[in-house]
């Protein structure tokens, strides 16, 4: 593809090399220290704990006291890792811009910094300290004809976020074969902590020392990865949840992307990431211009301060989703491809006795999609499974107040379908006389072809307005191989990626409040940029508990609970076969967007009474669970794994321990309850629903409180000293009322 001509922004000032230009920008407890020194490009002096007002010496202090000596036999001056690192620098890692002309030239560049803009005013000054704030550098080499408009960010969340643009000003085309960021990190940061997966293990978290080298996280799936690194942090030895310095970067793209983690031999350390680009992919014609994707970088004493970041800046979004998340059915794990009305309508009045708020058909309603071989791409109701169409369901569902919501897969195609018969050229593939190997019996719908964008979005857009559709589940089942035109044989991932994000930009401009919920094989595309247009993702295909307690608890690390898909499933997991009670299947979705997937004919009157009571206490608790701060507890390898959710006036939280594997005979680690305020008295009430966790040992204090109403008990003993733990049986959990009893303590 060639990217677009856009005329470049007249608003950034003209270059002036050598100005040194210093910033400080903090908020919510983040400093980030921005240094120009000379006119070079903007390099961070500091990036971390809050530094307060530096005053315009402190801050060339800081500029200063981040120069590195020279040592011998070296470049004779200081080694500067800028945002986009650079061998004019003296940076001899991985640069941040790589690429070509024909004649060879270009691949070497020197960027210099021109015009600084704050928040889109011209900066004159030597100095600058603000809050919350953008700065965008002009960088330019005039020589080889290279702009870079370099956007940086600091939300009122203390997450720092940026992205670059490149326009080529040359003569020639300029072929891109990487625009990576880059942010140092000190180094204190000596360990890496990020994730790995696969289908129904979405989100396993992997840690090494961050040694010399680069630990290279390469996505070549075009989409975001049942494996994707998810945020990559490095920090302070042993660094945990509430423990140790941690910095963590997450690349919000969901085609194909990199994350790294790299350190050179002199000692220097950087995570980035970016647009991970196929050869010949993006070749910028003079004028034109090519716009990486943001990349997020979160600072934190602990991971979860790291996550409270991302997850305060996705609640602060326009568009965030209503705390009353609805209880949702989804028909999948219960009815497969047998789609019957009558079945499906006594699926919704099971569902709507429960209190349900969201009734999800999943696959199998169009084209001849009788089961996983055929159909996608043909988005037209199946008349021979629904002869009067969608209607009489949406209908029967909608009258028992529950809201509609439907599965699509738009992005894909099956060979066998009528679209892939009529337009063969308009499956993604590597020639014109070859296609990529079946993923799911399934190929992808090449989205950067226009009619074929049309296809899918008029078929879409015609269900949408036809129907009373509240939400789609948005599917994207296999990875992209050879993603190409076929006509051209040229690399179309990039496009496809974009085409994807306007696909739902346009169906959701046209139905204003329509939700989508990203799915991908499960949890395979779960990324900063899917959710600028989306409201809730789809874990993992696994709904088995005990392996949701690890996805949901990783998961969460870039997202807050409500917009992570948490259903009780069946008894005996679809997926892993293993047997689990309700009430651990239950207390384990509970932390989530709640749902169902369970033949709900198939559970007796007392599982549905006690699934009923599960409902209620989602929906008493929900305001608390999607306001509140996310806290994990500390916990060594103990297999009884303590989280919550504290409001954040703390007066009130929920807090839930789960047994993950077996407890020790005698004692555990004490129970300590991290985020309460430790200067005020809660009453802790255990909250027991359905059965007694089995085998539960409760040391005296648990014994009292379940007795008696609750216990009230200091703040700093909860948060300090800690509780003894019980004893329980694996795959069991407590969950723990706590309600402030005492005034807040007087502001000093
Ligand atoms: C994917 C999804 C499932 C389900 C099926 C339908 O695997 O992750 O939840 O929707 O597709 O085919």
């Amino acid at each position: 593809m060639s990217p677009r001509r856009i005329p470049v922004d007249s608003t950034v000032i003209a270059p002036r090399p050598g100005a040194t230009r210093r910033l400080h920008l903090h908020a919510a407890g983040v400093s980030v220290v921005l240094d120009v020194t000379d006119g070079r490009i903007p390099a961070i002096a500091h990036w971390g704990a809050e530094l307060g007002e530096l005053g315009p010496a402190g801050l060339d202090a800081v500029c200063e006291a981040a120069v590195d000596p020279v040592p011998h036999n070296a470049v004779d001056v200081p080694v500067r890792s800028g945002l986009l690192p650079q061998q004019s620098d003296g940076w001899i890692g991985r640069p941040g811009l790589s690429g070509s002309r024909p004649d060879g030239s270009g691949w070497v560049p020197r960027l210099v910094t021109g015009g600084i803009e704050l928040d889109g005013h011209p900066l004159s000054r030597a100095h600058t300290e603000t809050g919350a704030a953008t700065v965008r550098f002009a960088l330019a080499d005039e020589e080889q004809g290279l702009e870079v408009d370099l956007e940086v960010q600091l939300l009122p969340t203390g997450l720092l976020r940026l992205r670059a643009a490149l326009t080529n000003t040359g003569a020639t085309p300029y072929a891109l074969d990487e625009l990576t960021l880059a942010l140092p990190v000190p180094a204190e940061a000596e360990e890496l902590l990020d994730f790995a997966g696969r289908w129904t293990r979405e989100r396993t978290p992997q840690r090494r020392d961050f040694t010399v080298g680069t630990h290279l996280r390469e996505n070549r799936r075009g989409r975001t990865g049942a494996d994707a690194a998810h945020v990559l942090h490095a920090g302070q030895t042993g660094f945990g949840f509430r423990d140790g310095e941690v910095w963590g970067v997450h690349t919000a793209f969901s085609g194909n992307h990199r994350h790294l983690a790299e350190q050179i031999s002199t000692g220097h350390r950087v995570l980035g990431g970016g647009e991970l680009l196929l050869p010949g992919e993006v070749r910028i014609d003079p004028g034109a211009q090519y716009r990486g994707p943001w990349l997020y970088a979160s600072y934190g004493e602990g991971l979860d301060a790291v996550a409270s970041r991302f997850h305060r800046h996705l609640r602060a979004r326009e568009h965030h989703v209503d705390r009353r998340r609805p209880v949702t059915l989804n028909v999948w794990e219960a009815v497969y491809f047998d789609h019957d009305l009558a079945r499906l309508t006594d699926l919704a009045d099971r569902a709507a006795a429960l209190g349900v708020e969201r009734y999800v058909l999943d696959d199998g309603w169009f084209g001849s999609r009788r089961d996983d071989s055929s159909g996608l791409g043909d988005w037209v109701v199946s008349r021979e499974v629904w002869p009067d169409g969608l209607g009489p369901l949406i209908d029967h569902v909608t009258e028992r107040s529950m809201e509609f919501g439907l599965w699509v897969e738009p992005e894909m195609v099956s060979e066998d379908s009528e679209v892939a018969r009529a337009h063969p050229e308009w499956i993604l593939g590597p020639s014109p006389a070859a296609l990529p190997l079946e993923s799911r019996h399934q190929q992808v719908l090449n989205l950067t072809i226009p009619e074929a964008f049309a296809h899918v979005r008029d078929q879409m857009m015609a269900l949408l307005d036809e129907y009373d559709i509240g939400s789609l589940k948005w599917d994207h089942n296999r990875d992209l191989l050879e993603a190409a035109t076929r006509s051209t044989g040229r690399a179309a991932m990039h496009e496809q990626t974009l085409a994807a994000y306007r696909l739902m930009d346009e169906l959701r401009a046209a139905h204003p409040g329509l939700e989508i919920e990203s799915c991908s094989s499960g949890g395979a595309r779960v990324d900063l940029a899917v959710l600028e247009r989306t409201d809730r993702v789809w874990v993992s295909d696994c709904i088995d508990p005990l392996e949701r307690q690890q996805m949901n608890r990783w998961t969460a690390q870039l997202i807050p609970l409500e917009l992570m898909g948490s259903h009780i499933a069946s008894g005996r997991s679809h997926t892993t076969g293993r047997l689990h009670t309700l009430s651990f299947r239950a207390h384990s979705a509970l932390f989530g967007h709640l749902g169902i997937e369970w033949d709900l004919a198939e559970a007796s009157e007392e599982e549905l009474a006690e699934l009923r009571a599960w409902i209620d206490l989602y929906r008493e608790r929900r305001e608390l669970l999607f306001r509140g701060d996310l806290v994990r507890a500390d916990r060594g390898e103990s297999p009884l794994w303590l989280q919550g959710v504290i409001s954040p006036e703390r007066d009130e939280a929920l807090f839930s321990l789960s047994a993950v594997g077996r407890t020790a005979t005698s004692q555990d680690a004490h129970l300590r309850f991290p985020g309460l305020d430790p200067s005020a008295t809660y009453r802790l009430r255990p909250l027991l629903i359905g059965e007694r966790p089995s085998n539960l040992i409760p040391p005296p204090w648990l014994e009292r409180a379940l007795e008696e109403d609750g216990l009230a008990l200091p703040g700093a003993v909860l948060v300090r000293s800690g509780l003894t733990a019980p004893l329980l049986d694996p795959e069991q959990g407590l969950l723990f009322s706590l309600v402030r009893e005492t005034d807040p303590a007087p502001v000093p």
